[in-house]
C-alpha cells in the first residue's frame, strides 16, 4: 500500500535565518493538497517568490563563507526553480494542473535536498559561525601585540 499524500519532513538546522525560510516555505507547500483550482495560481506564485527569496538567501550565505558546494547546489536551486517556472507557464496556457501530483514532486524535491544540500551546508556554516570568534580573538591578539 502506498502512501496517498507526501511527506513533509522538516528539518531543524539550529541557524535562525536558515530554519525560519525552511518553515516558511514548508507552510507554503503543506497548503497545496487544499488549494483549490481558482487559488492554485496565486499559491504558486507564492511558492515560486518565496522559493528565490529562500534560495537567494542561502546562496548568499556560501558566497560570503566561501562555501566549497556553492556552484553545485545553486544548480539544486535552479532545477527547483524550473520546475516552478513550467508549472507556472502551463498554467498561464490553461492547461490543468493537478495540485498534489506538484505537492508530491515537491516535497520529495525538499527530502532530498533538505538532506543532501541543505544539511551539510548548516553544518558548515555551524562551524563557520563557531570559528569567527576565535579568528578574531586571534586576529586581537595580533593587533594588540600579544603574538
Ligand atoms: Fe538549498
Amino acid at each position: 500500500m502506498t502512501d496517498m499524500t507526501a511527506t513533509l519532513r522538516l528539518q531543524h538546522y539550529n541557524l535562525p535565518a536558515m530554519d525560519r525560510a525552511h518553515h516558511h516555505f514548508m507552510a507554503l507547500l503543506g497548503t497545496l493538497p487544499m488549494v483549490s483550482k481558482t487559488a492554485l495560481p496565486c499559491l504558486l506564485n507564492s511558492l515560486i517568490l518565496n522559493a528565490r527569496e529562500h534560495f537567494d538567501q542561502e546562496e548568499r550565505f556560501m558566497q560570503v563563507t566561501g562555501y566549497p558546494g556553492y556552484e553545485s547546489h545553486r544548480q539544486q536551486h535552479q532545477a527547483l526553480l524550473k520546475i516552478l517556472d513550467d508549472y507556472h507557464q502551463e498554467l498561464q496556457h490553461q492547461t490543468p494542473l493537478d495540485a498534489l501530483t506538484l505537492h508530491s514532486q515537491l516535497c520529495l524535491w525538499q527530502d532530498e535536498h533538505q538532506q543532501g544540500w541543505d544539511g551539510p551546508l548548516a553544518d558548515y556554516l555551524r562551524f563557520t559561525q563557531n570559528w569567527q570568534p576565535r579568528e578574531q580573538v586571534v586576529l586581537d591578539l595580533a593587533v594588540a601585540g600579544g603574538c
